[in-house]
């Protein structure tokens, strides 16, 4: 990729700070399927105990770390239900079925504006005649949906939806961070809520690789063996735990600074009747239904003029601000995106 180029096609694109790389390379490490490496262990009770959680595995991806939480609380021929958008049933190749044997059913797209009354509409409960709903996952914030946070009163609704039912509660909190700095919901707050939550340190906070798994302790060791079931067993990973923790230590607190770029540009294209919803976080969905240009119309002639951007479909697309794009990198794409739009 060339470096003249400003993407904004997602905040995975980031690349290791040095700051972030001399961590790296002086970590203490240790074989960690043994259980040996000692930055590895330090991450994982860090996590563990930002969410005021027992305990936390770290996982090569986020989905490797969702699709471990969910063979944790969904048995094989058991039902999980999410919403229709969400990455565990849109991004991660059928892995639910495939790895857990779990049937999921869906709700229909509606981002973080989830209505726990739905939710509870939806629940089969346990007998012969029917598939069994056992667990309800959400995404906080939601990636298809715009990067919107679903707010606090509505976690703790749906928590006593999933109580009453006997079911659990799991969170896809890839970017749980960027919840946390725009809505200021202390982490522990939202760990109270969910009996497991996957985490990730290479959306947004710039570490290279790198997701954790976080519930009881109970949880968390079962959970080991399904990672090692997995081919996720690695050996001396404190090398990537290291570039997680300098990620924590950094680069959460920051992101408020992507949620101001992502607003800025969002407040720049809206004359142009683009825009899906508010940017809340980092995330900036574009709806092209009534833009003379489809997404992939958008996406070549962004590229053209050195900006590169996701397409959803034929007429959605994204863009993700993060901390490899600068206040003028977004001013250039404003100024790329202002002037294709109006072309
Ligand atoms: C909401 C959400 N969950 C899970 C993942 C999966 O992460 P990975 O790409 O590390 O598997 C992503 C990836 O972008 C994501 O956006």
């Amino acid at each position: 990729m060339a470096d003249s180029l400003i993407d904004l096609r997602s905040d995975t694109v980031t690349r290791p700070t040095p700051g972030m790389r001399e961590a790296m390379a002086t970590a203490e490490v240790g074989d960690d399927v043994y259980g040996e490496d000692p930055t590895v262990t330090a991450l994982e009770a860090e996590v563990a105990a930002l969410f005021g959680h027992e305990a936390a595995l770290f996982a090569p991806s986020g989905s490797m770390a969702n699709q471990i939480a969910l063979q944790l609380v969904v048995p094989p021929a058991n039902e999980l239900l999410c919403d229709a958008d969400a990455h565990v049933v849109t991004y991660e190749i059928g892995a639910a079925a495939a790895y857990g044997g779990i049937s999921s059913r869906t709700w229909p797209a509606v981002g973080a504006d989830i209505d726990p009354d739905v939710i509870a509409a939806m629940i089969r409960p346990d007998g012969y005649f029917a598939v069994p709903t056992r667990a309800i996952a959400v995404e906080q914030t939601h990636n298809r949906g715009g990067g919107g946070v679903i707010p606090l009163a509505t976690l703790r609704e749906l928590r006593r939806v999933a109580d009453d039912a006997q079911l659990a509660l799991h969170c896809d909190g890839a970017r749980i961070w960027h919840a946390h700095v725009a809505d200021g919901v202390p982490l522990t707050e939202y760990g109270q809520i969910f009996d497991t939550m996957s985490v990730c340190l290479s959306k947004g906070l710039g570490a290279p690789v790198g997701s954790l798994v976080v519930g009881s302790a109970e949880k968390i060791e079962r959970a080991r063996l399904i990672r090692k079931r997995m081919g996720g067993g690695m050996r001396q990973v404190g090398i990537l735990a290291a570039a997680g923790r300098y990620a924590l230590a950094h680069h959460v607190e920051r992101l408020a600074e992507d949620h101001a770029k992502a607003a800025r540009l969002a407040e720049a294209i809206a004359p142009f009747g683009v825009l899906a919803t508010t940017a809340r976080t980092n995330i900036v969905p574009l709806d092209l239904s009534k833009s003379p240009l489809d997404a992939h119309e958008l996406a070549a002639a962004a590229r053209e003029a050195g900006l590169l951007i996701s397409v959803l479909g034929p007429r959605t697309a994204r863009l993700v601000t993060h901390m490899d794009v600068d206040d003028a990198g977004i001013d250039r794409a404003i100024e790329v995106l202002t002037g294709v739009l109006r072309a």
